[in-house]
């Protein structure tokens, strides 16, 4: 961890350290946290290099001096009862994990919205760039973080070719379609996706404690007539709904509903609201599956205004203001944020031609981790 900043002063007492660094900005750091985050190999294991240290099995300690090396190592000697322990942070580090006010840390991804506009400039990405260079992954990454969505072209015509695209990312994440599924017209479906039908907006496994982060789905062919994909970002516009409807944002994002998918090999089950926002009241999930609905539950007086609420949440969603509209052709393989990006598809007809998908999903941490990764790399 590199820093450009330089520490220009330093104090400590017994409980604590103050750094002042040349910028102006000022951070203070707790005996007990230096201490609990001490990198020497006795507090972390060399080779692994998660934490060994157990804070609670040693008396509190104080701070017996605090040096600033020439090569602006911070260098503590601790003190508990008879223990004394050296420990050494690098500034870069201390930069890095300061929580003092002002700190700035590694943030979460701010989301752009999009509606419509957004065919005109989707993120789109070479498949032998993207497997081949960083450049193209890390251009993959940043739209799926970003957009929320990203299209990758020219991926070879191999029935199982998004799994050597999604591998490149991480571990495939599996789910009772198996590990990844054809998304075909068949005479005995299980899903909605298996038949011919249009496909409403709708985010996939809605069943699921833990949606899958990030859908991937694969063209193989694509001559029938009709089938054509949508995409809606979620977040636009349940920020649309917060800012025109209040009340009709507070009750999807406080009252559950019932998702369910069942065949005869599975029954699987959630109740969770339409749009998850976390801690800050920022957005934070979509939930949205018309056929994975279950049965509305109560109380009884939120019957009639739950309904309300999701027809115009329903309503906003069918705005062709908000709707990116495209075909995907054979060797295309669009991934979005199922937690965030909302996908369809117009009906087809079955006799007209081939259409033939493949579809699996990824974590999102394995994407976040492969940026990190990639930007390790730079450093
Ligand atoms: C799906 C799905 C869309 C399509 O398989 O989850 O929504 O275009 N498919 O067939
Ligand atoms: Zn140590
Ligand atoms: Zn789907």
């Amino acid at each position: 961890m590199q820093t450009a900043r330089t520490i220009i002063a330093l104090e400590h007492d017994a409980q604590g350290v103050a750094l002042r660094w040349d910028d102006g900005l000022r951070s203070r750091f707790h005996v007990l946290w230096l201490r609990d985050n001490c990198p020497c190999p006795q507090c972390r294991h060399p080779q692994a290099l998660e934490r060994t240290f157990m804070f609670i099995d040693h008396t509190a300690p104080s701070i017996r001096s605090a040096t600033l090396r020439a090569d602006e190592v911070l260098e503590i000697e601790f003190r508990a009862g008879d223990e004394s322990h050296l420990s050494r942070y690098t500034k870069g580090w201390l930069r890095a994990h300061g929580y003092s006010e002002n700190q700035t840390r590694d943030r979460p991804c701010t989301p752009q919205l999009w509606d419509a506009g957004i065919a005109y400039r989707l993120p789109c990405i070479d498949y032998t760039d993207y497997m081949q260079t960083n450049a193209g992954l890390r251009a993959w990454i940043e739209g799926a973080r970003t957009q929320g969505i990203v299209l990758l072209r020219g991926v070879p015509q191999q029935p199982g070719q998004l799994l050597e695209v999604a591998r490149r990312i991480g571990p495939v994440r599996a789910s009772n379609f198996g590990e990844y599924y054809d998304v075909v017209s068949r005479p005995n479906p299980n899903a909605s996706a298996y038949t011919s039908m249009g496909l409403e907006l709708h985010t996939d496994l809605a069943n699921w404690h833990a949606p899958p982060d990030v859908q991937l789905l694969f063209c193989l062919k694509s001559s029938v007539l009709g089938g054509e994909s949508v995409f809606a970002d979620g977040f636009r516009v349940a920020e649309d709904l917060r800012a025109a409807d209040q009340e009709a944002f507070n009750l999807l994002s406080t009252h559950d509903i019932e998702y369910r998918f069942h065949d005869h090999t599975c029954d699987i089950r959630t109740n969770a609201p339409v749009i998850e926002v976390n801690r800050e009241g920022r957005l934070a999930r979509i939930r949205f599956n018309n056929w994975l609905r279950g049965v509305m539950v109560g109380p009884e007086k939120l019957i009639e205004p739950m309904y309300k609420a999701l027809a115009t949440f329903w309503r906003m969603l069918r705005n062709p203001k908000y709707r990116l509209e495209l075909r995907l052709e054979p060797g295309h393989l669009i991934a979005y944020n199922n937690n965030r990006v909302l996908h369809g598809r117009a009906p087809f007809d079955a006799s007209s031609g081939e259409r033939h998908l493949q579809g699996c999903y990824l974590n999102q941490e394995d994407v976040d981790s492969a940026l990190r990764l990639l930007e390790r790399q730079q450093a």
